[in-house]
């Protein structure tokens, strides 16, 4: 049985699949918020547009970022953090939609995390290509608090691995509306994206957006 966002059980047949303790794949599970969904995110990305930022070592990333919520994940040649500014704008980040927090909310409740109170949530905007290379989330104070990732646009290969960088990974694919959770104790576990392929999604075009909810301070 899944509850959907609104708390109601769904008719559709949504998958909860894990990939071991303390993680979920909640397939289509932002589906029914869909339309809220992608119509907050043009708000968030018309105040703090998408942009391409440059990793610790220079290498500019091929993912194009901006943030939304009280804290947003910025890295430059000065290292990783998270700000309450927008770099670029000097100016606070847009506010967290209403209907992000709630699905996020949700989403790590039906994954067992029903505490998590996300401060931060990272866009991620993938054009045909680009790849998230395998890293762990470890800039947030309380590991405690889960991941939860929300797949919007093209499908993508979701890579999933160990707690260390060597250790195997899983291929996980994730479609439009699904939703990973990853909390304690898979927390640390290595992650990444492999590149993605071309096409066109009928909502969102020519890309992948990913928006990942962290509880940062
Ligand atoms: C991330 O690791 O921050 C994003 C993962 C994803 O795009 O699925
Ligand atoms: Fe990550």
């Amino acid at each position: 049985m899944t509850l959907n966002l609104f708390g109601e059980i769904s008719e559709h047949e949504l998958s909860n699949d894990s990939l071991g303790p303390g993680t979920a794949i909640l397939h289509g599970f932002a589906l029914p918020a869909e339309v809220a969904l992608l119509k907050a995110l043009d708000g968030v990305v018309e105040k703090s547009l998408f942009r391409h930022m440059v990793t610790p070592a220079g290498f500019r990333m091929s993912v194009a970022m901006t943030n939304c919520g009280a804290l947003g994940w910025v890295t430059n040649r000065s290292g990783y953090r998270y700000d309450a500014n927008d770099p670029e704008s000097q100016r606070p980040w847009p506010q967290m939609p209403d209907c992000f927090m709630e699905l996020a909310t949700t989403a790590a409740k039906e994954a067992g995390f029903p505490a998590f109170a996300p401060d931060a949530c990272l866009v991620n905007r993938y054009e045909p290509g680009s790849r998230l290379t395998l890293h762990q989330d470890k800039n947030e104070r309380d590991f405690g608090q889960p991941i939860v990732s929300v797949s919007l646009g093209l499908p993508a290969v979701f890579l999933f691995g160990g707690d260390e960088r060597a250790d195997k990974t899983i291929r996980v694919p994730v479609a439009h509306g699904d939703v990973v959770v990853w909390g304690d104790p898979a927390r640390l576990r290595y992650h990444g994206v492999m590149p993605l392929k071309m096409g066109a999604h009928p909502s969102v075009g020519a890309y992948r957006v990913n928006l990942t909810f962290r509880k940062a301070a």
